[in-house]
Parts: structure tokens; C-alpha cells; sequence
């Protein structure tokens, strides 16, 4: 799997496991999230292209690398994927951001579109797809689904858990996007739940639950 990138940093690993404690409430549940994004956001982003450009320091003048081309888009999936938006743009805070909306379907786990809005010129940008929480695979693949449908060329999913099988249809469905996981799980249970996982991201980070 070339295009998947296990962020398995002893820092993001510790963050992960406080997420996992049921006693984990949702104000600290928050705060690691956001962390944890800023975290994989770092690495995820290692490789945006930079331009040098000319500045003049009080000693000289130099040319120095910057950010090159458009800004980037983070485009969360809804809910749980908000959660992570504020780690990412403390690392880029001129992206733009869009909001893909979906939910699963309790008995049949399919993914159920219900709000997406775009910034401009998205198929110029590199996108960011925020989820905490990649299970069957289904939400993820339809949001990049949606964004190729969109001209979307460059697009770099992050979550923090991962279910071996979402992992593998999201690989088949979309060879071409690059994957950023901080850990990788055992196995999905009969709900399609994560497992050890954190239980329901969404209802964790907004206290619906
Ligand atoms: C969760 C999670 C992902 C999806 C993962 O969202 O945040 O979007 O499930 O499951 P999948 O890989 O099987 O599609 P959910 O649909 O519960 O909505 P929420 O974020 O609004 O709680
Ligand atoms: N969505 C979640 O929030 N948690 C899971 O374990 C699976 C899907």
C-alpha cells in the first residue's frame, strides 16, 4: 500500500490512546483532536511545494522559500471531521475550507450525503480531507469520489484510526490519493465499529452522546 503513511510518532500514539479512554471526556477529547491533527497535518505536509522568493532582511537581501501555487483546501467530512480542522489550519491558516456532509446509515452503514460546499477554483488546490475515523471505508471513498467528480486532482485523506478494511477499499477505489493513518486497528466489529477504536468520534467530540 504506497500511498498509505502510518503516522505512528510516540507523540501521536500517546495522544490516541488518551482518545481511546471512555473516561475522556469531551472538553480534553477535543483538545486531542485538535493535536493530534496539527500533528499528522505536519507530516502529511511535508512534501507542498516551495518557490524561492526575494526578501530583504536588515542585513541583506536573500531569496528564500515560500509556499508556492494556490492556497490548499481542507474539506472536513461532517460531523466528526470538523474536529480536526482547527489542528490543520493552525499549521496552514490562509486555506480555504469546504464541508462535505455525510452520515452512515445505522443498519446498513452506507454512507448518506446531506450538505457539501467547495471553495473556488478547488481543482487547482491540493485538498485536505479531514475524518477521524475511517470503518468500512464508505464515507471516505465517497467524499474523494465526490472531489474527483469536482476536478479535484490532488487530494490527501488524514484519519486517526483505521480499520484494516476501510483501508483496503479506499486503496482499491482511489489508488491515487495519499492516505495518512495514526494508527491502524484490529478489526471492524458486527456494527462496523472500530475495534479497540474510540467508539463514536462525532458523538465524543460534540458530547451528543
Ligand atoms: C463516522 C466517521 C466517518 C464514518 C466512518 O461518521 O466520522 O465519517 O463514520 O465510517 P465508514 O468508514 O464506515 O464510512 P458518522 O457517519 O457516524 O457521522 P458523524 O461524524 O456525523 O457522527
Ligand atoms: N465511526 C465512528 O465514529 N467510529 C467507529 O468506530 C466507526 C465509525
Amino acid at each position: 500500500m504506497g500511498n498509505v503513511h502510518v503516522l505512528d510518532h510516540p507523540l501521536i500514539k500517546h495522544k490516541i490512546s488518551m482518545l481511546r479512554d471512555k473516561n475522556t471526556g469531551t472538553m480534553f477529547f477535543r483538545i486531542l483532536v485538535e493535536e493530534i491533527s496539527m500533528l499528522m497535518g505536519y507530516e502529511a505536509l511535508r512534501d507542498l511545494p516551495t518557490e524561492l522568493v526575494k526578501v530583504e532582511t536588515p542585513i541583506s537581501q536573500a531569496e528564500v522559500p515560500m509556499i508556492a501555487g494556490k492556497k490548499p483546501a481542507i474539506v472536513p467530512i461532517l460531523r466528526a471531521g470538523l474536529g480536526m480542522v482547527n489542528g490543520l489550519t493552525a499549521l496552514v491558516p490562509t486555506a480555504k475550507i469546504g464541508h462535505i456532509g455525510l452520515y452512515r446509515d445505522e443498519v446498513t452503514h452506507e454512507p448518506h450525503e446531506y450538505f457539501c460546499k467547495l471553495p473556488d477554483k478547488i481543482k487547482e488546490r491540493l485538498v485536505i480531507v479531514p475524518d477521524p475515523m475511517l470503518a468500512t471505508g464508505g464515507s471516505a471513498i465517497q467524499a474523494v469520489s465526490f472531489l474527483k467528480e469536482h476536478g479535484c486532482k490532488r487530494i490527501k485523506f488524514i484519519c486517526i484510526l483505521a480499520a484494516p478494511e476501510g483501508l483496503a477499499a479506499l486503496e482499491k477505489a482511489h489508488p491515487d490519493i495519499e492516505v495518512y493513518v495514526g494508527c491502524v486497528d484490529e478489526r471492524l466489529n458486527s456494527d462496523a465499529y472500530i475495534v479497540p477504536g474510540l467508539g463514536d468520534a462525532g458523538d465524543r467530540i460534540f458530547g451528543t452522546k
